[in-house]
């Protein structure tokens, strides 16, 4: 695996190679995320495009390419209502086991944190993350999210019950 790592925003096209990384995070880091693979398998082509490129502009991913495969992503959504859209929320961070401790998932976060900053009005960016899941949460410390309370029993996995950590950050203001 190469150590240079790239990140650029995924189009339609990415479709089929997002599905397919994503579809093994469900699988390979399953309490990470709150959706099974079997949940996301079942949905259709208009769902995995909203997920990556939104037609309404509600959300968008971004991927970690090594060389031209994508090893890693995270998609921001952006708030519709008026007095919520002041806030980014960033969901599906997954960098693939062979491709870690390169800086993707560094990278994607500062890119994502960065696309959040340039949409006019967003302030604040939220995220979740299960309790106990110290590399995601060294990293996002490391961004400057800071957590702001737990939901306790949050998701359902094989060992019992596990909280979600809620995290947020405000966005340096536009000068
Ligand atoms: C969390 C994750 C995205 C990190 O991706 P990565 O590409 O390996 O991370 P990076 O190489 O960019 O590391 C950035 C920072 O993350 C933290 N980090 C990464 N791996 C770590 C580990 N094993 N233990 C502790 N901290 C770790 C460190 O703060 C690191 O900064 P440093 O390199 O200055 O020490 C990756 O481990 C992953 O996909 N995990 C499974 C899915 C998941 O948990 N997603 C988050 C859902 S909320």
């Amino acid at each position: 695996m190469t150590s240079e790592v790239r990140v650029a925003r995924l189009s339609a096209a990415d479709v089929p190679r997002y599905r397919t990384l994503m579809l093994h995070a469900y699988a390979a880091a399953a309490d990470a995320f709150t959706s099974t693979p079997e949940e996301r398998a079942a949905e259709p082509e208009s769902w995995w495009v909203r997920r990556i490129d939104d037609p309404k502009g509600l959300s968008f991913a971004l991927g970690a390419f090594a060389g031209d495969e994508l090893v890693g992503t995270v998609t921001v959504e952006f708030a519709a209502k008026p007095k919520t859209r002041h806030k980014a929320h960033l969901i599906g961070m997954f960098v693939h086991e062979a491709a870690r401790g390169l800086g993707a998932g560094r990278a994607l976060l500062e890119a994502a944190l960065a696309a959040a900053a340039s949409r006019e009005g967003v302030r604040v960016v939220t995220l979740t993350v299960t309790e106990g899941n110290a590399p995601a949460i060294s990293l996002y410390e490391a961004c400057g999210f800071r957590a702001f309370g737990t939901e306790p029993m949050a998701i359902a996995t094989p060992d019992g019950f596990k909280g979600k950590v809620h995290m947020w950050l405000e966005l340096p203001k536009a000068t």
